[in-house]
Parts: C-alpha cells; structure tokens; sequence
C-alpha cells in the first residue's frame, strides 16, 4: 500500500450466511485518480467486493482500509470499538456507491433522493444538501429533475439520479456496479461519456464493475480479473485487452 493508496482490500474472505463463500481471499487496491474495472463471470463476487469496500457488509478475514484507516466490518461474533465504529460510519459517507440495479427510493423526487446522503450522512443543514444535491444532478445533466418523481424517468435518467446520488456527497472514491447494464446502445454511449467526463474533471477514484469492454477500454486505468472469489489477474487496460493469458481470453471471448 502506498500513500497514494485511496481504499485497500487485504485477504479479504466473505461468507455469506447461508455458506456461500463469495471472496475467498481478495487483495485489492486503488490509488488516488485511479480508475479500476473489475470484470468476471457473473457470480464471481464483483458486487460483494464493492459492498464490502463501501463498507456495508461485514468480512470473515482479512480487513479493508480508507487511507490506512481500518473500515471492515466484522462478522457478528466482534463488536466494534466506538472508534471503529465512528471510523466506519465515516467512510460510508465518503464513498459514493452506484448499485447495479439503481436502489433509488421510488416515493422521493430526484432532488430528495440526492439529499439524503449530504444530509443523513454528512449531517449537512437542510439548505446546505440541497445546494450539494442540486451540483450533483447538474455534473450528470439532470438538475431540471429535482422535483421529478423518480417513477416518470427512463432507464438512462435514472441512472444518471443514482450516480448524482453518489455524487453528492462529494466523495473521495465512487464505486460503480454494471453502470451500462441496463441501458440501451445509445443510453450505453451517453452514460460512458458522463463517466469519462467525470474522471477528466475531478480527483475522485473509482471502482467500475462491467462487462461492458467498450467502458473498461474508454476509462479504466487497470483492469482486475476476479474468479470464483480470487483476484486472477490484474494489468493495465490495455495490456489486458491484448493478453493471450487462458483465463483472460475465456473473459474476452465471452464479454
Ligand atoms: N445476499 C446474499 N446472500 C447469499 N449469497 C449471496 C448474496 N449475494 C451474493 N451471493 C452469492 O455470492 C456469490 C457472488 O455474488 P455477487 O453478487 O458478488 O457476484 P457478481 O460477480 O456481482 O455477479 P453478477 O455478474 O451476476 O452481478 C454468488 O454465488 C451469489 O449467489
Ligand atoms: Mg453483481
């Protein structure tokens, strides 16, 4: 880990509690403007490693630090410190995190739903949120929303809310799960512009979970190759793309 390092996963286990065991030792990191794709076959653990580094599932080993901070939560048999406690309830407000299937809240507006994190997460005044949430929907084209209930949005607007949504709270990292999955060809091109214009403006890091190689190849730093809950490879974009590694060609062949 070095100092640039932003957010670290060490040998992280997870077992979820019917037994599965989702990772089964992950180590994992990513730098300060580093964009990275995580990519796999469906099931391979993408979505809990992105939980886990946002700090919303617990761990059965191994651990997960915000800038050297420790931020894993453990497995119910360990209470936290106040401290650790206090550390993580931290982190959660300052990672932005895109769900795969939006989990945007149906009866508030666009504008409600972006104030939710500036206000319950950060403890932000009412006026103070919604300036927050009224920045985020501009940076994704969608401050005319801010009174729209989320039900009269398309696919691709919605998209753009819970990306606005992990925005707002200006978080030092974003992490992605399937951005373009449920979008159509021209949605698709739209919401990889979106994302390319974000990692051009601003600091933040991201972790990008797609199957979408057209995204990986536009606006990923890295790529980290998980199989059945193990880290198989990680190389930079392009190498990746062009490698003639087995596991890597099974991806590419099917992606
Ligand atoms: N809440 C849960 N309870 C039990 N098992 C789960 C839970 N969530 C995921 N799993 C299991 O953990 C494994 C990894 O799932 P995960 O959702 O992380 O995969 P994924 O790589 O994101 O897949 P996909 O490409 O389909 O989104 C799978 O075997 C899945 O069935
Ligand atoms: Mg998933």
């Amino acid at each position: 880990m070095s100092a640039r390092t932003v957010l670290a996963a060490d040998g992280v286990m997870k077992r979820w509690p019917n037994g599965r065991v989702a990772l089964e030792s992950v180590s994992f990191s990513v730098d300060e403007r580093e964009v990275v794709a995580v990519v796999g076959a469906n099931g391979c653990g993408k979505s809990t490693l992105l939980s886990v580094l946002a700090g919303l599932e617990s761990v059965d080993a191994g651990r997960v630090q915000f800038r050297g901070t420790p931020i894993t939560v453990p497995n119910r048999a360990v209470r936290l410190s106040r401290y650790d406690q206090r550390a993580l309830s931290a982190h959660r407000a300052r990672v932005g995190l895109v769900f795969q299937q939006f989990h945007l809240f149906p009866h508030l507006s666009v504008g409600e739903n972006c104030m939710i994190g500036p206000r319950y997460g950060l403890q932000k005044a009412p006026e103070v949120a919604k300036r927050l949430a009224r920045a985020a929907l501009e940076r994704v084209g969608m401050h005319e929303a801010f009174d729209r209930r989320i039900t009269e949005l398309s696919g691709g607007q919605q998209q753009r809310v819970a990306i606005a949504r992990a925005l707002a709270n200006e978080p030092e990292i974003l992490l992605l799960d399937e951005p373009t999955s449920a979008l159509d060809p021209q949605r698709t091109r739209e919401i990889v512009a979106l994302l390319r214009a974000l990692t051009a403006e601003c600091a933040t890091a991201m972790v990008i979970v797609s199957h979408d190689l057209a995204l990986v190849r536009e606006i990923a730093d890295r790529v980290v190759l998980l199989n059945a809950g193990r880290v198989a490879t990680t190389l930079p974009t392009e190498q990746f793309l062009a490698s003639d590694e087995p596991l890597i060609q099974a991806f590419l062949s099917q992606a």
